[in-house]
């Protein structure tokens, strides 16, 4: 999940790749380097920390010249350390190499090097792949490169330059994205394409198993073993604007207020005029395998599991077909039972989320037809799918997924109606009636961004904002945004937070309940609305301090709480998407008036790319 950049041209290539790490710092962030070669001499300047570290350290030992490779490093195998940061270099240090994975057999390949006398400098599997290059270096680096990595075991996107062969930039995948860039008299290559499209939208994405020989003015790619590959130029076609701030002051923030153009984008075209049926980008999946489908099992991480979780509730409820679910980490690891006529859906915005790849593709292994959701195009889970709804979100930066989710939700509640309609469980008005609400929602999360009044005002309540611990409580549909809105609150602003079916709470998290604890309940109106309001008694009774999001015109719960947050009035399975957009807000101004780094929270990086 490290950031990559790399450019060969006529320019200087730190100017280039600096900009481009700044794009991809959401990445990783807790060591940065770049190597350059000037006049077939290759120089380095590695730091520890954020891009900033290096590039004061820039300022004291400039480096310039035509290519280099530059990186920004999240923490695997070594503590962020100067040694630990990339590039790592062969012994005559004429080789850089920068790596994004984890290299399995590094361990194995070390030992052996090291009886050859390769002395080794960090405790990276990296530095590995850089020995092993040298091992196998007789002048050509492209053919070096692709010999090394027949020895390696695991997941890599590498990008390597040599001294000894200064015309080439060569890049490398297997399990972890790499593009290739090309300009006029320039190419670059980046774990990501936000990096160099300042520079260029001519992309190719390479392949699993890959290697590309990068030149200033062309390129050549083959399989390891030195096969050709053909690989079609893609034309990028995001704004370069979407990769930048627009004016907010972080991605999250900005990412939050994009939320009703993106259910627009996500559910645009996708229903009929009369609002009674969904109509997919033609060739979705087999018709006969979406109206016969024994069982649908999901695997997703993170806030993608929490809107598989509604997914199960859409599915169950509106189409009547079994969902399993699971964390996709432990997915892999179980007895896999999937019976024939089993649907395997995967969730994922990046679609470059390891666990999720390892789980889809032990899924395909035992035969199963894999639909996913993905947002990102051309990542390696939307290849390796049978079918992808794509969720049309745009590019996500902020770590803290938000607009992702909510397209999560929206598609979700597309493909539940789909199935419920062709499996004749959901009547023509049922589906109207929701498509309906789904084609209304995006007018009511702007209304909840135009009201953000007594979110601000919560955020700033040192009952909230100063907790220690807090709790989210929901049922039904509002249990997947309780454990969502209790993930946003940790992860930005490190407060701890539980969540919990609101009905399971007296079972033990109630032993939490003091006047200290903010308990936060996502109680929109619901077919356990009363339940609820029950459970909000039971924590009054014992002084906890509540917050409720509750729907509009139910003045009636304000006489249990502290304080309500309103939402707009839909059906109760669009709940999770309204109920969604409070508490990503409130998240996000605890986060920030608590000071804390909203856009690069520690430990943690934008897409999970390692086990
Ligand atoms: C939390 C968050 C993570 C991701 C998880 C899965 O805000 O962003 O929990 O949801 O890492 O990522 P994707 O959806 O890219 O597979």
């Amino acid at each position: 999940m490290c950031g990559i950049v790399g450019y060969i041209g006529e320019k200087n290539a730190v100017d280039i790749i600096l900009d481009g790490l700044h794009r991809l710092e959401y990445r990783g962030y807790d060591s940065a380097g770049i190597s350059v070669l000037t006049d077939g001499e290759l120089d380095s300047v590695r730091s520890v920390g954020k891009l900033a570290a290096l590039e004061s350290k820039l300022k004291t030992t400039p480096l310039s010249g035509p290519s280099g490779i530059g990186h920004t490093r999240w923490a695997t195998h070594g503590v962020p350390s100067e040694a630990n940061a990339h590039p790592h270099h062969d012994d005559p240090q004429a080789i850089a190499v920068v790596h994004n994975g984890i290299i399995e057999n590094y361990l194995e390949l070390g030992a052996k090097l090291r009886e050859k006398g390769f002395e080794f400098r960090s405790e990276t599997d990296t530095e590995t792949i850089a020995h092993l290059i040298r091992l196998y270096f007789e002048g050509d680096l492209f053919t070096a490169v692709k010999r090394a990595l027949q020895d390696v075991r695991g997941a890599y996107a590498i990008g390597v330059i040599c001294s000894d062969d200064p015309g080439v930039l060569v890049a490398a995948r297997s399990g972890s994205p790499l593009v290739v860039g090309l300009g006029k008299d320039e190419s670059f290559i980046a774990s990501d394409a936000a990096a160099i499209l300042n520079y260029t939208r001519e992309v190719l994405y390479l392949e699993d198993g890959q290697a590309c020989e990068v030149r200033r003015d062309g390129y050549t790619v083959h399989d390891l073993q030195g096969v050709p590959q053909q690989l079609d130029i893609q034309t990028v076609d995001w704004d370069q604007s979407q990769a930048e701030k627009g004016g907010y002051p972080h991605f999250m923030l900005k990412e939050i207020h994009e939320q009703p153009e993106v259910i627009r984008n996500t559910i645009g075209g996708r229903i009929s005029k009369d609002h009674s049926e969904v109509v997919w980008e033609d060739g979705l999946l087999d018709d006969s395998l979406l109206e016969t489908c024994d069982r649908i099992m999901i695997v997703a991480c993170g806030t993608a599991w929490h809107a598989g979780l509604v997914g199960k509730r859409l599915i169950e409820s509106l189409a009547k077909v079994p969902v399993e679910i699971d964390i996709a980490s432990e997915f892999r690891y179980r007895d896999l039972l999937i019976p024939p006529n089993t649907i395997v859906m995967a969730i994922t915005q990046s679609g470059e989320t390891a666990d999720t790849l390892q789980a889809l593709r032990a899924a395909k292994n035992r035969g199963a037809t894999i639909l996913s959701l993905v947002n990102a195009i051309g990542s390696t889970i939307a290849r390796e799918s049978d079918a992808v709804i794509y969720l049309r979100a745009g590019l996500e930066i902020g770590v803290a997924s938000t607009k992702a989710y909510t397209a999560m939700l929206a598609a979700l509640t597309l493909l539940a109606v789909d199935l419920g309609r062709r499996r004749k469980s959901l009547t023509a008005q049922e589906a109207t009636a929701l498509l309906t609400g789904l084609q209304q929602v995006p007018t009511k999360i702007q209304e909840i961004l135009d009201n953000q009044g007594s979110i601000l005002q919560c955020a700033a309540d040192n009952r909230f904002r100063d907790a220690n611990s807090a709790l989210f409580l929901g049922r039904g549909y509002s249990l997947p945004t309780a454990l969502e809105g209790a993930l946003k609150l940790k992860e930005i602003s490190y407060i701890h937070a539980e969540a919990y079916g609101a009905g399971e709470m007296k079972h033990g998290a109630i032993a939490l309940v003091t006047d200290k604890l903010p308990v936060i309940f996502i109680a929109p109106r619901s077919a356990t609305h009363e339940k609820i309001i029950s459970n909000i008694q039971e924590v009054r009774a014992r002084s906890g301090i509540i917050l409720a999001i509750a729907t509009q015109g139910d003045t009636g719960i304000a006489q249990h709480c502290d304080e309500v947050i309103y939402i707009p009035d839909c059906p109760e399975p669009l709940s999770p998407i309204l109920a969604a957009i409070p508490l990503q807000l409130l998240a996000y101004y605890i986060s920030v008036n608590r000071g804390c780094d909203v856009d690069q929270p520690r430990n943690l990086a934008k897409s999970v790319t390692v086990e």
